[in-house]
C-alpha cells in the first residue's frame, strides 16, 4: 500500500496530541505526537496508520477538507470561542 494522503494539523493551543492508530485487525495506539501552539505537523495514512485522533484545540486539513476542532463547534451553538 502505498502512502499518498497527506493531513496537515496545526496546533492552535499547547499539548495538543497527534495519535496514530493502527491498520488491521485491531486497532490500537502506536504513535502520539504532542505539538504546542503554531506548531504544524504533515502526516500520511500508511500501511501501519489507518486513523489519526487528535485532541486538543486544532485546524486540520485532510483531502476531506478542514475543520477545526472545537472552534467549529463553538461558532454553532453562537458561543465565542476564545
Ligand atoms: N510509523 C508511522 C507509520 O508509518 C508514522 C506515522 C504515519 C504516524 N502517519 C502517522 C504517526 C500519523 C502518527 C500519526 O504509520
Amino acid at each position: 500500500m502505498s502512502a499518498t494522503e497527506f493531513i496537515i494539523i496545526k496546533a492552535l493551543e499547547n499539548g495538543v496530541n497527534v495519535i496514530g492508530l493502527t491498520r488491521g485487525e485491531a486497532t490500537k495506539f502506536h504513535h502520539s505526537e504532542k505539538l504546542d501552539k503554531g506548531e504544524i505537523m504533515v502526516a500520511q495514512f500508511t500501511e501501519h496508520t489507518s486513523a489519526i485522533k487528535i485532541r486538543g484545540k486544532a485546524i486540520v486539513q485532510t483531502s476531506c477538507g478542514q475543520i477545526d476542532t472545537l472552534v467549529d463547534e463553538l461558532s454553532a451553538t453562537g458561543k465565542k470561542s476564545e
